[in-house]
């Protein structure tokens, strides 16, 4: 009777095939919405250009600045590429989430602070370095240098920011410090810098895709396919913006009551419906509330109330990957669990990790659908039988997850078995695919000149 009362309040999250063949249908449909440009406004995947226009070719050369905001960590690095290849340094700095949530002014110039940090420790002061930015954000792009943002994600929620173009906001933050060692040339988003990043050693990386905090992806569109800018030719990369898939509507009936409250809960309801159901800040989110309601119906802790689980985001990411470690001894599930102090008997570790299972399972498949779509549009565009593409993949759930990827590869086989689909993971970040950007774009602006 426990196994079937486990059974009921798990099903919601267990996807059919069909399921997740609509799921990725239903991507396509709006990955056509949001590339036509009558239909753009509505769509719920904004398909955003990038104006990147090609995959590193290997001549890119220079000294670079980038910095790398939005995910888990704020970095600032010096990239170098020569004809030898790419060396880097970086150092990581904090926001404190005083400063993610305050004002935009304070957030520039607390990162404009940093900037000046890092090139003092690096002995870069007496150079102006071109800059790369990896801003991990939903922007409207009008050029390489850009970049008006559209709206904050993840936990970012600085006034006086959206609408505003980002580059500008960071010149003029340095502007007031009377920094004068940086000059901004690019904006690219984090799945543009991963796909940028692996293109260096695999010229047939043509999709980024990101599961961490955040989760999105972005590929190399036919010109003639992207309604929202001029021209026909050539090929331009897409920043879909994935995670705000459903905020339409389209995939209500996929949401559990737990999604529900998890949404209701965050600092955007409503907004990034998709990135919900997959990405780190919110997986251990969905599970706590699994967690809460088993104690109800009696199915946990022997029905005895838990205070500690009222505890918001108690379960990060990390906590859902060890849980699941394979060989993982009981013994140790309930150390971790005490950690918590969650006073968990043998079966009440069985059934947590079963949860766990069931939501990062979930997630894999859900992220497998919305890449099928990807790669069956590529194909499709090429006109080719069989399409051969690599991922250039990041995000700290799908590196330390242990299972995520390879979910998520075997979903995707089955749902787009004519695309042999190789994942590269990205290893040092996208701040070096965003200096291989600002390596083409200074090269155009000093051609230019
Ligand atoms: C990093 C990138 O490696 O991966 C970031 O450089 C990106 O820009 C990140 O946002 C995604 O992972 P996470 O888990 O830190 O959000
Ligand atoms: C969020 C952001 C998006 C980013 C993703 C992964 O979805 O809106 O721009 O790529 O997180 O970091």
């Amino acid at each position: 009777a426990q196994s079937r009362a486990v059974d009921e309040v798990l099903a919601p999250l267990r996807l059919s095939r069909a399921d997740l063949e609509k799921v990725q249908a239903l991507m396509r449909q709006e990955m056509d919405r949001g590339l036509c440009k009558e239909t753009n406004p509505t769509a719920s995947v904004r398909m955003l250009p990038t104006y990147v226009t090609h995959t590193p070719d290997g001549t890119e050369r220079g000294d670079f600045l980038a910095l790398d905001l939005g995910g888990t960590n704020f970095r600032v690095l010096v990239v170098r590429v020569t004809e030898e290849g790419i060396t880097m340094a970086s150092e990581i700095y904090v926001i404190p989430a005083t400063i993610m949530q305050g004002t935009g002014e304070a957030l520039f110039d607390h990162i404009l602070d940093c900037i000046i940090d890092f090139q003092m420790k690096q002995n870069l002061v007496t150079q102006m370095l071109p800059l790369g930015f990896t801003f991990s954000f939903p922007c409207q792009q009008v050029g390489l240098d850009k970049a008006l943002l559209l709206t904050w994600t993840k936990g970012f929620s600085a006034s006086g920011c959206v609408g505003k173009d980002v580059v500008q906001l960071l010149r003029d933050a340095a502007k007031r410090k009377q920094h004068l060692g940086m000059q901004v040339v690019a904006l690219v988003n984090d799945t543009v810098g991963t796909m940028m990043a692996c293109g260096y050693d695999d010229p047939k990386c043509e999709i980024g895709l990101i599961v961490g905090t955040g989760t999105n992806a972005c590929y190399m569109e036919e010109m003639k396919n992207v309604g929202t800018v001029e021209g026909d030719q050539g090929r331009m990369c897409i920043n879909m913006e994935w995670g705000a898939f459903g905020d339409n509507g389209c995939l209500d009936h996929l949401f559990t009551q737990f999604d529900k409250v998890v949404d209701e809960t965050t600092i955007n309801p409503g907004k990034q419906r998709f990135e919900k159901l997959i990405s780190g800040m919110y997986l251990g989110e969905i599970v706590r509330q699994i967690l809460m309601a088993m104690v109800e119906k009696q199915l946990l802790f022997k029905g005895r109330p838990c205070p500690k689980l009222q505890t918001r985001n108690i379960f990060q990411t990390k906590f859902l990957s060890t849980i699941e470690l394979n060989g993982l001894a009981l013994r140790q599930i309930r150390a971790i669990l005490n950690e918590l102090e969650l006073d968990a008997s043998f079966e009440d570790s069985v059934l947590m990790r079963e949860v766990c299972q069931a939501v990062s399972l979930r997630a894999a498949q859900l992220c497998a659908a919305g890449l099928a779509a990807v790669v069956e549009k590529m194909r499709e565009s090429r006109g080719l039988d069989q399409l051969s593409v690599t991922v250039g993949v990041d995000g700290t759930l799908y590196k330390l997850h242990p299972c995520f990827s390879d979910n998520l590869q075997k979903t995707l086989k089955d749902l787009a078995p004519k695309c042999n689909v190789t994942f590269l993971l990205s290893e040092d970040g996208s701040g070096k695919g965003a200096a291989l950007v600002a390596a083409v774009a200074d090269r155009a602006a000093n051609a230019a000149k």
